[in-house]
């Protein structure tokens, strides 16, 4: 079996290769040149996996690129995870989140349509398209009322694959993912800015963490046990959407306080809204609040109901919130100590 993962280097990317290569798949990813030739997560794999990896150096928005790559590897699966997925540089950044996101899904779709018709594709929906839904918990028949430009891009997206889907008789499922975190997640998302904020701390950092709307309520699960998810949904007999989730909720400050926890350092918070701090208990400043992080339009109150999942895939998350958090805060004081 082969499979093209488009986005590998970034976190899904990271443990969904892995996972693929376990099964014995043949691992192409797409990467993105950069002028410092970083390449994310790739270079966190151990080098026995890394050099497994068949890398193709190119863009989804190059429409040219792609179909090459689809006419001359034909994968038995695609997983299209590359994306610009930062919700609030989405708001700086409408336009070239569109053209990443919108675009660059149409180029995957199409060459599948012309040149590769068998290859079965997922694509990474979120859970951001429900904006900031009424009713609790959320699954597949539940609005979408995205409010960012990164949600309607992704809606965009969802739209183009189902539609695909319906007209050309393909093979297109669409994962309608909740937040999933990990050790390799990047900094600039809230979970691993607190997770690293807390382990500086702990070994000696007088920074506080400096955070946006702590007030925020998402469900976080592991990304390791949502790749899975991914696979299966390729596995199933017919293409699909699916939802998944933990099912549980958590504001951003119950991820501060559960991450200070794990270091043994107890929080008390003060005061309300951009004035809000969190203070140890001999009164330092560990968290503040401040008006610049907040996004202009907030999508939550989040909390995956994923029967559906569990019913027709068998898949369930392995790890919830509070094991997340231990994870992620214990994996950064190791870095951290050994740096
Ligand atoms: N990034 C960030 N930084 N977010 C903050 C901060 C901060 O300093 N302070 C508060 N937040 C709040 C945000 O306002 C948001 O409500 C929440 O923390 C989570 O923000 P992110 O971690 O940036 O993730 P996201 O929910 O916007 O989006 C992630 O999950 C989606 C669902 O799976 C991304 O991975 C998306 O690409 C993905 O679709």
């Amino acid at each position: 079996m082969k499979a093209i993962v488009t986005g590998i280097s970034g976190q899904d990317g990271f443990f969904l290769s892995q996972l693929l290569l376990s099964k014995g798949y043949e691992v192409h990813g797409v990467l993105r040149r950069n002028s410092s030739m970083t390449r994310g997560t790739i270079d966190f794999l151990p080098p026995d996996i890394e050099k497994q990896l068949v890398i193709h150096y190119g863009d989804i928005t190059d429409e040219n690129f792609l179909s090459k790559l689809l006419q001359s590897e034909k994968p038995e699966e695609l997983y299209h995870l590359a994306a610009q997925s930062f919700v609030g540089y989405s708001f700086e950044s409408a336009h070239s989140t569109y053209d990443a996101n919108i675009g660059g899904t149409l180029n995957v779709c199409n060459a599948i349509k012309t040149l590769s018709p068998d290859t079965r594709m997922y694509f990474a929906a979120t859970s951001e398209l429900f904006g900031k839904p009424n009713e609790t918990p959320q699954n597949e028949r539940t609005p979408l009322l995205p409010r960012s430009p990164y949600a309607v891009s992704k809606l965009a997206g969802l739209w183009t694959t189902r539609t695909y889907r319906d007209a050309y008789q393909l093979f297109m499922s669409n994962g309608i993912l909740f937040n999933h975190e990990s050790e390799v997640r990047g900094p600039e998302f809230v979970t691993r800015k607190i997770s690293m904020g807390v382990a500086r701390i702990l070994l000696g950092s007088n920074e506080p963490i400096v955070l946006g709307n702590l007030s925020a309520v998402k469900d976080w699960g592991y990304a390791k046990d949502y790749v899975e998810g991914m696979w299966k949904m390729l596995q199933y007999e017919i293409p699909d959407d699916f939802v998944m989730g933990t099912g549980e909720s958590h504001s951003v400050r119950d991820f501060v306080e559960e991450a200070f926890g794990v270091a043994n350092i107890k929080i008390t918070w003060k005061g309300t809204g951009v004035n809000e701090v969190g203070l140890s208990e001999e009164g330092k400043v560990l968290v503040k609040a401040s008006r610049g992080l907040y996004r202009p339009l907030e999508s939550d109150n989040y909390r995956a109901d994923y029967s559906k999942v569990r019913e027709k895939l068998g898949w369930e998350p392995r790890v919830k919130f509070k094991e997340l958090v231990r994870i992620m805060v214990e994996n950064d004081i190791k870095l951290i100590k050994h740096k």
